[in-house]
C-alpha cells in the first residue's frame, strides 16, 4: 500500500509518500511571507499553498523513487485549520486521486500530530502500543488525548483559552521577539535563571487547561518593570524566557501527571509544535523515567505540521477501509 499525504491547514505545505508504514519521503515547503506580520495572514497562506502544492508534491514523488501510477489511495489534512489553506491541498488532492483513479482517505488533522508516532523510517522502530496518553500541544491546541486505537481518541483535558503555543508566542510578541516565538524563547531560556521571575498557574479543576491568566500577569510584570527601567526587556530576556518556559511546561505537565494517574497508563507521548520544546521533552522524559512509563517524544520534524502524519494517518483509515467522498468540503474547527 503506497499512500501520498498532503498537509496544508496552517502555513506548511507539505506532501509525503508512505509504502506499508514506512516513509519514503517528506518534503516540507515552509512560507516565511507571513514573519514580517507577526503571525499567519490567511490569504497569504492559501496564495502561498497555490504556489508550492504542485512542486512539493512533484518532490515528494520523487525523492519516493516511484511513479504517480504506483500510488494506491491519497490522503488529505481535511480539518481543522485555515479555511482558505485547507482548500488547495483538498481541491488537489481530489483531482489528482480521479485523475488516478484511486481512493480519497480525508484526515483530522489533529489525529495526524497524535499518530506520527507511528511514522516509522526504520522496519525496528518502536511505536506506542494502546492505550497510551498524548499531550498534543501546538500553536492551536492543547489536549490531554487518551487514544485507544488509530481511530478512537478521547479528549480528557482541553484548553479553555489560549493553547500552549500561543503563550509562547503572545508573550514573546510583547518582549519584541521575532514570530514564532516559541523557539526563541526556547533557545533564550537556555541562557536565563527559571526562578528569577514568577508568574500565576491557573487553577481550574479537572483536566482542562488555561493559559490565559499567565499570559495577563507576564504582561503586568513587564509593565511594571518596564516603569521603573525602561531597558528592563533587554536587560532580563533571558531570564524572562526561562521563567515563562518553566511556567508552561509547570501548567502542562501538572494536569498531563494528573490524566496519567487516572487513566493508568503505561504508554505516554507528546505531539504537536510545542512538543518540540526542549523543556517539554525533558519534563515528559523525566517524568516517565520517574514512572517507569515508556515515553514517546517525536522526531523534530514530525513535532510541527508535516504531511508524513497524514500519510500514516490516512493509511490507518485505509486499513479500515473508511474512504472519503469526492464532495467532502473541508472544515476549519473540530475536535478529535
Ligand atoms: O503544530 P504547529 O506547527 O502549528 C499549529 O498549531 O498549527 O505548532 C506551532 C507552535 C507555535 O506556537 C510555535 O511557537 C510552537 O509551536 N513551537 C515551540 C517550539 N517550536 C515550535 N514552542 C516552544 N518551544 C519550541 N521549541
Amino acid at each position: 500500500m503506497i499512500i501520498l499525504g498532503i498537509e496544508s491547514s496552517c502555513d506548511d505545505t507539505s506532501a509525503a509518500v508512505v509504502r506499508d508504514g514506512l516513509l519514503l519521503s517528506n518534503v516540507i515547503a515552509s512560507q516565511r511571507v507571513h514573519e514580517a506580520y507577526g503571525g499567519v495572514v490567511p490569504e497569504l497562506a492559501s496564495r502561498a499553498h497555490q504556489q508550492n502544492i504542485v512542486p512539493v508534491v512533484h518532490e515528494a514523488i520523487r525523492q519516493a523513487g516511484i511513479d504517480k501510477g504506483d500510488l494506491s489511495a491519497i490522503a488529505f489534512t481535511r480539518g481543522p485549520g485555515l479555511p482558505g489553506s485547507l482548500h488547495v491541498g483538498c481541491s488537489f488532492a481530489k483531482g489528482l486521486a480521479l485523475a488516478l483513479d484511486i481512493p480519497l482517505v480525508d484526515v483530522n488533522h489533529l489525529h495526524g500530530h497524535v499518530l506520527a508516532h507511528f511514522i516509522r523510517e526504520t522496519a525496528d522502530q518502536l511505536v506506542p502500543t494502546f492505550p497510551f496518553l498524548c499531550l498534543l500541544v501546538s500553536g492551536g491546541n492543547s489536549q490531554i488525548i487518551l487514544v485507544k486505537s488509530p481511530r478512537e481518541m478521547e479528549i480528557l483535558g482541553r484548553t479553555i483559552d489560549d493553547a500552549a503555543g500561543e503563550a509562547f508566542d503572545k508573550c514573546a510578541k510583547v518582549m519584541g521577539l521575532p514570530y514564532p516565538g516559541g523557539p526563541v524563547i526556547d533557545r533564550l531560556a537556555a541562557e536565563g535563571n527559571a526562578n528569577r521571575f514568577k508568574f500565576s498557574k491557573p487553577r481550574i479543576p479537572g483536566l482542562d487547561y488555561s493559559f490565559s491568566g499567565l499570559k495577563t500577569s507576564f504582561l503586568y510584570t513587564l509593565r511594571d518593570n518596564i516603569k521603573l527601567n525602561p531597558d528592563f526587556i533587554e536587560q532580563n530576556k533571558a531570564n524572562l524566557a526561562a521563567s515563562l518556559q518553566k511556567t508552561i511546561v509547570d501548567i502542562l505537565m501538572d494536569k498531563f501527571a494528573k490524566a496519567v494517574k487516572q487513566t493508568g497508563v503505561s504508554t505516554i507521548a507528546i505531539a504537536g509544535g510545542v512538543s518540540a520544546n526542549s523543556a517539554v521533552r525533558a519534563a515528559v522524559a523525566d517524568y516517565a523515567r520517574r514512572h517507569r512509563l515508556s515515553a514517546f517524544i517525536p522526531k523534530p520534524v514530525f513535532t510541527t505540521d508535516n504531511a508524513a502524519m497524514v500519510a500514516i494517518a490516512g493509511m490507518f483509515k485505509c486499513q479500515a477501509g473508511e474512504y472519503c467522498d469526492i464532495t467532502a468540503p473541508p472544515f476549519s474547527r473540530v475536535t478529535v
